[in-house]
């Protein structure tokens, strides 16, 4: 514990040269009230609405199948039968878009010039708009130093990578910067790679923002590495590297599964429903930090956060969430915490009436981070029955698109 001590009061006094006057570092992960405001405002401050931020609302969540056992992680994946018996009801009101059709295309990109193209985005204009097959497009191993946004009218992409560190994309653009019309990008627009389309899937590719981490106080630095829009996106063994808003999960359902995300404040954040399983979440916060902000401001969203058996480390004070929204919703379960975790555990962004509307909550979660006696009164530590929804891949309507689901995943 001592080097923790160490390390947090390091952080606060980094975060008190910034703003404040008489903090003392005798008692610990307390910082006081003034530091404490100026540090929300700072947060507040920095982290921009975009008028894009918009999303569809889902008309039903996914009918629960199936129990959680714990250990058994492929429970998550079975197919419990039972959904058959409940009624249909259109889940989709989002993403009405069927899955592709036919053979998959593949192209590959290899900047040795033995592909088909060397840049990602030579291989995305050879794609027509309208597109009702697959196309898997192969990057080879490389640092692709490319800004990429991805068509709302481009569906079915795969990016298949040679592995994380291996296929590796790149660019450096924040929040602050202009495009060449002299517009302000804001956060939306910093991405590396933005993905508008639907059904788009990612094995073995990492994700990159390279501009520098922000200075406490310094407003417009976020850098996104990945956005994604789109409905039905799925992630496997990717990596995301940032530190303000690194990923930004926007809208529609998502998948993670065996990834790597990095970053410091809000790094994942949007209105995305998604569901991370088995993701690595590493904090490089110099103070504080927040691994979250979900932004579900209707109850009628079905929109949230859960992670699955997840690990967090790093360094810095960081909360597990931050009340975005007003009915913002985030849940880990069976998830590793180091001691970084700051005790309160939540933010309601500066808005207390959200106390009572967000569902942040934890189930089964374990390490030193997992609980603190300081945790905030309206942190919910859910019932097996309350935590199921977020348990399966019913959360993400999975059975109807994971590739796992509607077909053998197949990526080479
Ligand atoms: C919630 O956000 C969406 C997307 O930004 C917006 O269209 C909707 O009006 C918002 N709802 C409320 C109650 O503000
Ligand atoms: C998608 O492509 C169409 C046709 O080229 C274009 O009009 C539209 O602006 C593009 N969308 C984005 C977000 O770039
Ligand atoms: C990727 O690189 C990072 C930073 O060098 C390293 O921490 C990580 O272990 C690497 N991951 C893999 C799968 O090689
Ligand atoms: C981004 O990269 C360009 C070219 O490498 C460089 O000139 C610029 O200073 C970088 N911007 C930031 C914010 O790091
Ligand atoms: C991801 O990598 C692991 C090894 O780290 C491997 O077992 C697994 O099959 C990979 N997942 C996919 C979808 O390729
Ligand atoms: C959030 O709730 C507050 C107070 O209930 C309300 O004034 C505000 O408009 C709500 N915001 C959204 C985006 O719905």
């Amino acid at each position: 514990m001592g080097s923790a001590l160490g390390m947090r009061c390091a952080g606060l006094f980094a975060f008190a040269a910034l703003a404040i006057v008489g903090f003392a570092c005798a008692d610990t992960s307390e910082p006081s009230q003034g530091e404490f405001t100026t540090w929300l405002k700072y947060m507040s401050d920095t982290s921009d609405n975009d008028a894009v931020d918009d999303v569809a609302p889902v008309a039903e969540a996914d009918t629960v199948t199936g129990t959680w056992t714990g250990g058994d992680l492929y429970n998550l994946d079975k197919d419990h039968g039972d959904e058959a018996k409940k009624p249909k009801v259109n889940r989709d009101s989002i993403g009405v878009l069927p899955k592709p059709t036919g053979k998959p295309k593949k192209v590959v990109v290899s900047q040795d010039g033995k592909g088909d193209f060397k840049t990602i985005n030579e291989a995305l204009d050879s794609i027509p708009l309208k597109s009702t097959h697959r196309t898997i497009i192969h990057i080879r191993a490389g640092v692709y130093k490319e800004k990429i946004v991805i068509n709302e009218t481009k569906h079915y992409i795969t990016f298949l990578g040679d592995g994380m560190n291996k296929t590796v994309i790149t660019w450096n653009d924040t929040a602050g910067d202009f495009d060449d019309q002299d517009v302000l990008l804001k956060t939306y627009r910093s991405a590396t790679v933005g993905i508008s389309s639907e059904w788009f899937i990612a094995k073995g590719v990492t994700f990159v923002n390279t501009a520098p981490s922000p200075p406490a106080g310094a407003i417009l630095r976020q850098a996104v590495a990945l956005r994604v829009t789109g409905d039905r996106a799925a992630f496997y063994n990717c990596s995301f590297y940032g530190y303000q808003d690194t990923l930004y999960d926007h809208r529609g359902r998502h998948y993670f599964e065996n990834c790597y995300i990095q970053g410091s404040i809000d790094f994942i954040f949007g209105n995305g429903r998604s569901l991370y399983r088995s993701c690595k979440l590493h904090v490089v916060a110099d103070t504080f930090g927040s691994l979250t902000a979900q932004k579900r401001n209707e109850t009628k969203m079905h929109t949230g956060f859960s992670f699955v058996d997840c690990h967090v480390d790093g360094t810095g004070i960081i909360y597990l969430g931050r009340a975005w929204g007003n009915f913002s919703r985030t849940v880990y379960s069976y998830t590793y915490f180091s001691d970084i975790i700051y005790g309160p555990g939540w933010s309601d962004f500066g808005f207390p009436q959200r106390q009572q509307q967000v569902l942040f909550g934890q189930y089964h979660c374990y390490g030193p981070g997992a609980s603190s006696p300081e945790r905030v009164p309206w942190a919910k530590y859910l019932s097996p029955e309350e935590v199921k929804p977020f348990l399966s891949v019913g959360f993400i309507n999975g059975k109807k698109w994971l590739p796992h689901y509607i077909k053998k995943p197949k990526f080479t």
